[in-house]
């Protein structure tokens, strides 16, 4: 089964690689020539996710998936969520550098806005959106957990430094990648639409 995953991460492709077998060809937005960014401007994670499989799906006719990430937290009606990426950008901070590194700005301001707050609850959520002949299913993965009010490790990336998931002690920065990967938002969503697509690939199979 051919499938293009709408995303120009690399290290996302070789995650969801990994989990899918041979069975799959999966391709990248660069395979299929597509250049630059698509639009991520809905007020949800899930229109953010459909809406970028469906640019795919409606101008190349493949059958693809996309996913949308972000960060909930109780005290801030579930902000950052879908503006995550760009939190301190909203109040005119810069998010990158001038080399592209992160500033740490969004963290400052996630910590200054929780200040005061007594709930430290939070959720990373991911939304995946698979368009599959026209068709549209969506998947889930949420890593509930809270934020601590300083930074602890090195791995990882994002909020991963402030975030400690439901019972752990460490915050997933100080995780290795295949420890985080067990339990993350981003893992059991894929995992949701690996197992899907299995049982489509063996419906489908003479
Ligand atoms: P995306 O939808 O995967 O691009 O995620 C949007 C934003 O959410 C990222 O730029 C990060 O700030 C944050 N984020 C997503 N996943 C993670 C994670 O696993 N750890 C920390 N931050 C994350």
């Amino acid at each position: 089964m051919e499938l293009v995953f709408a995303t120009n991460n690399p290290g996302k492709l070789r995650e969801i690689e990994d989990l899918l077998g041979s069975d799959f060809r999966l391709r990248s937005l660069k395979d299929i020539g597509f250049e630059g960014d698509i639009p991520e401007t809905n007020p949800t994670l899930e229109e953010n996710a459909s809406a970028k499989a469906f640019y795919i799906y409606n101008r190349y006719s493949v059958s693809c998936f996309a996913d949308d990430t972000g960060l909930e937290v109780d005290a801030l009606n579930n902000e950052p969520g879908v503006y995550s990426a760009r939190y301190a950008e909203l109040d005119g901070n810069k998010v990158f550098g001038s080399r592209g590194e992160l500033t740490g700005a969004n963290i400052d301001k996630l910590l200054r806005l929780l200040k005061d707050k007594d709930s430290r609850k939070a959720r990373f959520r991911t939304v995946i959106s698979l368009v599959l002949d026209g068709a549209e299913h969506r998947f889930e993965g949420i890593a509930p957990g809270m934020i601590i009010d300083e930074r602890r490790g090195a791995e990882g990336f994002g909020y991963d430094p402030v975030f400690v998931p439901e019972e752990s002690s460490r915050t997933f920065a100080e995780m290795s990648l295949g420890e985080k990967n067990r339990i993350s938002h981003r893992a059991i969503a894929f995992r949701k639409l690996v197992s899907f697509l299995t049982e489509q690939r063996d419906d489908r199979s003479p």
